[in-house]
């Protein structure tokens, strides 16, 4: 009997994915380009699942139901052309490719292009949920035609993580829609973590708790508006000890975060679309700053931070949590609309409150939230600002965060993405920008011209003229 489809690439996703897929009944056929991986994963982890291991890559084709399908779950970049390369000698037109790794959606386009010609479908997927999503229901982004969509999509909502309002996968839209969809996704990610990282910053070192102390908030927090993944495994973190040590696991860490690139991507397509994302560039940004930990600690000692310990009243603690609140709204609200715009400007077809909604369960930005965000987003909205009872929420809010800013910059604690959060709101509620002051430069250096207030037209004068 040939397999309903096949996966090739058995780093742990791709294991995960093959062992969801045979368990919800379907024979996969895999392949790996280490044989090793494959002889292991076969021997190790499949147990009375349907999965055939190929070592060829012509007998894995053919192993195939007709129009065959494939799942890369291959390393991003070349290694994905690598592949589709080999495979397309045994490839049929109607024949579908689903890339399911971090591409970077320029290169979907590309691929997507490229294999149209040939009449190969394809489709560019988002896969958000790590390890424990993959195996146990993730969160699926996949772009392409729609035509491709339709060949698997009984297999995609049956392997989706679910929640009360359906299976989390959704065709997201055209070409590479998925992937910068998943793309924005880990920007939005970077963002809360970095968030989030920032009030523990406030925690320890102006409230001087213990992890033991800040894992109870956490955990407190997460059962009221602020419930989500990211929270949720922050107190889980922050409880764990140290076998070794005995201390707090988070203690023995080095403090120097590592990135893969999609969150720079992110602020980099969001430049090019002229959209703001503060607060995703900044948590990328922070990162960076992360390490150069050796210049962190000669300047440490040149320049004394002046911290005084503050008791932590309840007050506070709801300041830090409502500012929280803040930024992941934020951190949303820049998503959304860099999402919006490029589905504007590729011809994607995004539709925004499906997007959330198979952002509510699988993925690693999961989150109570997400339910308020859907009430309001749309096309014209899609910023998540324009309405009142989005303004009451974030008004009841902003004091909070204002005596958390204030609390940092009196304890010289860096807060980025909290910052940009207050200035990206700030900023958008101003209708009095200073940027004629900017026009005005830009046209005395440069007659770059100006737009005036009292009339159409565009301007430039002569500056020095009569000086
Ligand atoms: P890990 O997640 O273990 O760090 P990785 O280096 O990101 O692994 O690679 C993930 C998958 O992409 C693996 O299945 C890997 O195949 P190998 O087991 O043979 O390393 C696959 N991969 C990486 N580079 C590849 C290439 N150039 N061609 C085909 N497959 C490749």
């Amino acid at each position: 009997m040939k397999s309903s489809i096949g996966l090739i690439g058995l780093a742990v996703m791709g294991q995960n994915l093959a062992l969801n897929i045979a368990r919800k009944g379907y024979k996969v056929s895999v392949f790996n380009r280490t044989a090793q991986k494959t002889e292991e994963f076969v021997k190790n982890r499949v147990k009375g699942e349907e999965i055939e291991p190929h070592y060829d890559i012509k007998d894995f084709v053919e192993s195939l139901e007709r129009p065959r399908k494939i799942i890369l779950m291959v390393k991003a970049g070349k290694p994905v052309d690598d592949t589709i390369s080999q495979l397309l000698p045994y490839l049929e037109p109607g024949d579908l490719i689903i890339d399911g790794g971090n591409s970077h959606y320029m290169d979907t386009e590309r691929r997507f292009k490229e294999l149209s010609e040939k009449g190969i479908l394809f489709l560019g997927m988002g896969v958000s949920g790590g390890e424990y999503g993959a195996l146990y229901g993730p969160s699926l982004m996949p772009g392409g035609s729609r035509e491709a969509y339709n060949l698997v999509e009984e297999i995609l909502l049956k392997i989706a993580a679910k929640t009360e309002e359906g299976p989390c996968c959704t065709y997201v839209g055209e070409r590479s829609a998925g992937h910068f969809v998943k793309m924005v996704h880990n920007g939005i990610e970077y963002a809360i973590m970095q968030a989030i990282a920032e009030v523990y910053h406030i925690m320890r070192d102006v409230l001087s708790l213990s992890s033991e102390e800040m894992s109870s908030i956490f955990e407190e927090w997460n059962r009221g508006e602020l419930s989500s993944f990211l929270v949720e495994i922050t107190y889980k973190i922050l409880r764990k000890k140290d076998e070794e040590t005995g201390k707090p696991m988070v203690d023995v860490i080095l403090d120097k975060a590592e990135q893969k690139g999609t969150g720079k991507w992110t602020s980099q397509a969001a430049l090019d679309l002229g959209i703001p994302t503060p607060s995703i560039n900044l948590a990328v940004v922070e990162r960076v700053i992360s390490h150069f930990k050796d210049i962190r600690t000669r300047l440490s000692k040149l320049y004394n931070k002046r911290r005084s310990a503050t008791q932590g009243s309840e007050e506070f603690l709801r300041d830090l949590r409502n500012s929280l609140f803040f930024a992941m709204f934020m951190a949303f609200s820049q998503g959304m609309w860099l999402i919006a715009e490029a589905s504007k400007e590729f011809g994607y077809g995004v539709n925004l409150s499906e997007v959330l909604r198979i952002w509510k369960g699988g993925c690693i930005i999961r989150a109570k939230l997400i339910d308020t965000l859907r009430r309001y987003i749309s096309n014209e909205n899609a910023y998540l600002l324009e309405n009142e009872e989005v303004m009451n929420l974030l008004k009841g809010k902003i004091d909070s965060l204002k005596n958390i800013l204030k609390a940092s910059i009196e304890n010289e604690i860096p807060v980025p993405v909290l910052n940009s959060s207050y200035n990206y709101f700030m900023s958008l509620t101003e209708e009095r920008l200073p940027a004629n002051l900017i026009q005005a430069q830009r046209d005395f250096f440069g007659a770059h011209t100006f737009e005036r207030v009292d009339r159409e037209g565009v301007f430039h004068i002569n500056w020095e003229e009569g000086e």
